[in-house]
């Protein structure tokens, strides 16, 4: 019998416990995965610290793995063992522990399941759920085109507003606006000025800077809003920016923030939409081309910061990505 191991969560804001859990066989339409790296989402940290999402307990957190098939059950066609995958496994969906990314060996979905051919793990997992919160966010609930769809001239004069693209959302967010062919203005802190602009940024402002809304409002009107750091200021300026007329925003985060009431806030977890049987159509595009293409080098990816120490390490580093220390993915192979 094959040896798993996982950090568990027992109870809820409980830090996390090392030990034994079962070696899942995969069932119809899943495969099993030795899973060689994992990135800390905001998402993970915050369900581990503050109980963020509700999850029943004992559980085992996160829900993107890569890593290298080690079995699949009937009905699986197009995956074998010895693939190199990268995976969303339904983890925040389902609400089984068996799914949890945070284990050495990991349940996932066939479907939900994307071959990285001899692409580096660490990446193929740091961008994965960041650019599917961007695209699913942009594509999925906003409506904009998929890259190629229509005339690509059509949306030059068309303006797009990324607040808070200092992050892999943010950053993935411009990226997938101007390759749909949009112009796009970001805000971030200067240190993140130059890369925004390399990915394609027209106009790069300083959010903290006590102009920023003048400045936005002299670039505007906008064709979308998004803020992907999600903060109340920022849905506040947005919902001021989308004056008299009223419209609506992408937002990465809810909360009570006071919006006018000609502005609709549209949130979601939007990374999910490819576990949802409505977009499966959006799924299939995911996983077997637009990701694909992205981890081969379509999208340019966020820095990332590689950990040691393996399932040891998720503690710390759950607690840094929480706190604002992490500046960059952090990524552990959970087989050290
Ligand atoms: N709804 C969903 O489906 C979903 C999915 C994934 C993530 N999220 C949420 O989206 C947010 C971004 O996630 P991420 O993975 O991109 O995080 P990340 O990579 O850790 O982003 C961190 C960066 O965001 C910027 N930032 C932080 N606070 C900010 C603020 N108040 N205003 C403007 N920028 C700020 C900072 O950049 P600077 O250096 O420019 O300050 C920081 O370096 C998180 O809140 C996360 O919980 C939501």
């Amino acid at each position: 019998m094959m040896q798993n191991k996982a950090a568990w969560i027992r109870t809820a804001k409980g830090d996390l416990e090392i030990d034994e859990a079962p070696y899942n066989e995969p069932g119809p339409g899943e495969i099993l995965i030795k899973n060689e790296a994992i990135a800390i989402q905001p998402l993970d940290a915050s369900t581990r610290k503050l109980a963020y999402m509700p999850i029943p307990y004992p559980f085992i957190l996160g829900s993107n793995v890569a890593g290298t098939i080690a079995a699949v059950g009937a009905d699986v066609i197009d995956l074998k063992p010895g693939d190199r995958v990268v995976s969303s496994t339904p983890t925040y969906v389902a609400k089984e522990a068996k799914w949890g990314a945070w284990q050495k060996y990991v349940l996932s979905k066939a479907e939900s399941t994307a071959k990285i051919g001899d692409a580096n793990c660490d990446l193929a997992v740091a961008l994965s759920f960041p650019l599917s919160t961007a695209v699913g966010a942009l594509h999925v609930y906003g409506g904009m085109e998929k890259p190629g769809e229509g005339n690509s001239n059509a949306h030059e004069n068309e303006k797009v507003l990324i607040w808070g693209a200092g992050g892999a959302v943010g950053g993935y967010a411009v990226q997938y606006a101007k390759s749909v062919g949009y112009t796009v203005i970001a805000t971030v802190s200067p240190r993140g000025f130059a890369h925004l602009k390399e990915v394609g940024a027209s106009h790069v402002l300083d959010y903290k800077s006590s102009e920023i809304e003048s400045q936005l409002r002299k670039l505007g009107p906008f064709h979308y809003l998004m803020t992907a750091s999600g903060d109340p200021t920022s849905q506040q300026v947005l919902g001021r920016l989308l004056q008299p007329n009223g419209g609506r925003f992408l937002s990465t985060r809810a909360g009570e923030v006071g919006l006018p009431s000609n502005v609709e806030r549209v949130y979601n977890t939007f990374e999910f939409a490819t576990q949802k049987p409505e977009f499966s159509e959006y799924a299939h595009w995911w996983y077997t081309t637009y990701l694909p293409r992205a981890i081969g080098g379509t999208v340019e990816p966020t820095p990332i910061e590689k950990r040691s120490g393996g399932l040891k390490a998720i503690q710390a580093a759950a607690e840094d990505v929480l706190n604002g220390k992490a500046k960059n993915k952090i990524v552990i192979d959970p087989q050290e």
